[in-house]
């Protein structure tokens, strides 16, 4: 049988030897191939223009131009770090933040896509908002500083940074955002509707007078 088939075999042999002597050539080079580049560029036609052949709509008819939403319900997105509305756009898709509006509109967005959008929004300049409520500003400000001692509600600030900047890509940027969403995010954080283990902790021991003084507050950090 071995004097039958060792022609065979043995070219057999060859065969293999040769694939894997390429196999190890590719080996020294980098194998995977190059991850898609960020493409501002692109994230800001999608976010004008939407893609109606998906039935996407554009970003902008809900938040705004340059990501400054004018309807105080859809939060500003002008300025977010980069790769907060990342995580964002991606916690969306999971039970970490369901949501009617975007966790459709997140479902339907690429990887990619999602990169490109948070890549271009950063580079928008988000515009001031103003307090509007002269009676609690004092008590919001207060609990921004320094927290509720009473009630273990350590200081906003801590996180979000003295400025409301935030600190990327953790801390979100919240100065000058819209009170209403402010409000709404910190209910569903105490609701555990959005699930954040720092916040959940915060907004449980708030009350809604609290949270609608820091909201408020918030809104003319600048
Ligand atoms: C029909 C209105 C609507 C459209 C269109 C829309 N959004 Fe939203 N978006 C919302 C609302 C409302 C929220 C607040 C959700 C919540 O309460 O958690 C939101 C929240 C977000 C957030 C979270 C921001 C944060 O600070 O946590 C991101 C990021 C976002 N949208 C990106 C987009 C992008 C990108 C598009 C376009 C592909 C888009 N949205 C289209 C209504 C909309
Ligand atoms: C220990 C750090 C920490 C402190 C202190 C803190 N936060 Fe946060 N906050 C976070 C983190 C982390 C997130 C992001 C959660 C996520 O990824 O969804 C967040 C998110 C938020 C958001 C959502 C912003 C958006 O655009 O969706 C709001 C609103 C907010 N915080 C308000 C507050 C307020 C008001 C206080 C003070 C009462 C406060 N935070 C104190 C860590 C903190």
């Amino acid at each position: 049988m071995n004097s039958v088939f060792s022609p065979f075999v043995k070219s057999l042999f060859v065969a293999l030897l040769a694939v894997s002597a390429t196999a190890s050539a590719d080996d020294k080079k980098p194998a995977q191939p190059a991850a898609p580049k960020i493409d501002p560029a692109k994230g800001a036609t999608l976010y004008t223009d939407g893609d109606a052949a998906r039935g996407l709509p554009a970003c902008v008819s809900c938040h705004g131009a340059g990501g400054n939403s004018t309807i105080t319900v859809n939060p500003k997105l002008a300025g977010q770090h980069e790769g907060y509305i990342y995580k964002q756009l991606v916690n969306f898709t999971t039970a970490d933040r369901n949501q009617p509006v975007m966790t459709t509109y997140a479902k339907m967005l690429t990887d990619e896509e999602k990169h490109n959008v948070a890549a271009w929004l950063v580079t928008q300049s988000a515009k001031p908002g103003a307090a509007k409520n002269k009676d609690t500003i004092e008590l919001g400000k207060k609990i921004y500083r320094g927290g509720i001692a009473e009630k273990n509600v350590p200081a906003c600030a801590s996180c979000h940074g003295a400025s409301g900047a935030g600190i990327p890509v953790q801390y979100p940027r919240l100065s000058g955002q819209h009170q209403d969403y402010t409000v709404a995010q910190l209910g569903l954080f105490k609701a555990g509707t959005r699930k954040s283990v720092e916040m959940a902790t915060i907004a449980k021991r708030m009350s809604d007078e609290e949270m609608k003084a820091v909201a408020d507050y918030v809104a003319g950090l600048k």
